[in-house]
């Protein structure tokens, strides 16, 4: 029999997902328009106050901020007809350098609707959909949605939980990032060890051309370059570290990846392969980070893997057994947990 409190229960919630994807736009709109910069740094504003900060009409500041309103995105004081954006949900919306930074996330859900014809389609066929083939946004975003984590952790704490890394960092290290999509967590390594050389591989030749014009804005060109090659050729040899960014679980043949990283380092040399947080079994990911991870997996991950040679489909949500088997199976004779993070685990493979 139906229970009404149930299904009361969940009209409620799906009022809210809905609410949440018909937001989308309106976050995106709030970010290109500079809506929460000017309500982060000039503090409580009524609509007219917004429009003339911001240059926008004011009858679409009023829509805008009434639905942030709504949304808890803003707070809303009827007394005085001023919106505020609280210290907060600045964190999320308006600070890029912040942990909790999410507006590559709104970017992410946009690519993965523009995504959806020919994900369809893939589903019908079983076949994959190329990284290149997808939705022209989707490598912006999906370096905007990393970037905070490595931002935060990267050279603060991940490295340092790896086996004498940052000793060798810190002296003369040769370093390849591969899968490195716009080159953001190569940059960063590259400007806290500007002692070492690193090289940023991607297979994604538009991703590549847009990393190199990164390396140039942050100054880093005398110690980093970027190159196009897959994660089982590129050309290097006797290195220090390899590093993969949230891009094992997407590529067609992990296991052949593993092979030739081994085959690139030396005999003492660390593989750092940064993969989303997961429990080795669904029902450990039934909760919000799992849902985020298990929708973009279905959209973009399995797609691109399985448009890959061997087409191995490992999906974000892989979890540690499922990996370290892969890497196992490379040739690495220890492999173990270094950090995580509620959105990521590092693992360190060792030959
Ligand atoms: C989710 S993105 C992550 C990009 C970047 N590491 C970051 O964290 O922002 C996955 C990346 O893996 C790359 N990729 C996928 N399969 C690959 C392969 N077989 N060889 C090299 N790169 C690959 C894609 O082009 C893409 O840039």
């Amino acid at each position: 029999m139906l229970d009404e409190t149930k299904l009361n229960a969940f009209i409620g919630r799906m009022l809210g997902d809905l609410g949440g994807a018909l937001s989308v736009p309106l976050v995106r709109i709030g970010d290109r328009l500079g809506l929460y910069k000017a309500l982060h740094e000039g503090g409580p504003m009524t609509p007219g106050e917004l429009a003339t900060k911001a240059c926008i009409a004011e009858r679409y500041a009023r829509e805008w901020l009434s639905h942030h309103a709504a949304s808890g995105y803003l707070e809303y004081d009827a007394g005085s007809g001023k919106f505020t954006l609280p210290p907060e949900q600045a964190m999320i919306f308006a600070d890029p350098d912040s942990p909790v930074y999410m507006q590559g996330g709104f970017d992410v859900a946009v690519a993965m609707m523009e995504n959806q014809a020919q994900v369809e389609q893939a589903f019908r066929s079983g076949k994959g959909v190329g990284w290149g083939e997808q939705s022209q946004c989707l490598f912006c975003a999906a370096g905007r949605f990393f970037r905070p984590g490595y931002h935060n952790n990267l050279v603060q704490a991940w490295l340092p939980a790896l086996d004498g890394v940052t000793a060798k960092l810190e002296r003369r290290a040769s370093v390849a990032d591969v899968g490195c999509g716009h080159g953001f967590s190569t940059i960063m390594m590259a400007k806290a060890f500007p002692q070492s050389t690193f090289v940023g591989y991607d297979f994604h030749p538009g991703s590549v051309a847009q990393a190199r014009i990164h390396a140039e804005q942050h100054g880093v060109t005398a110690n980093t370059r970027f190159e196009v090659a897959t994660a089982s050729e590129f050309p290097a040899n006797d290195l220090d570290l390899v590093t993969f960014f949230d891009c094992l679980h997407d590529m067609g043949d992990p296991v052949g990846a593993a092979r030739h990283v081994r085959q690139t380092l030396k005999p003492d040399g660390s593989w750092m392969i940064v993969e989303p947080a997961a429990g080795d079994r669904l029902e450990d990911n039934l909760n919000p980070v799992g849902r985020l991870y298990y929708a973009g997996s279905t959209m973009i991950c399995i797609p691109t893997s399985l448009d890959q040679p061997v087409g191995a489909a490992l999906g974000a949500q892989a979890g540690y057994s499922k990996l370290s088997a892969v890497i196992a199976e490379g040739g690495f004779g220890k492999v173990r947990k270094a950090a995580e993070t509620p959105f990521n685990m590092i693992l360190e493979a060792r030959p």
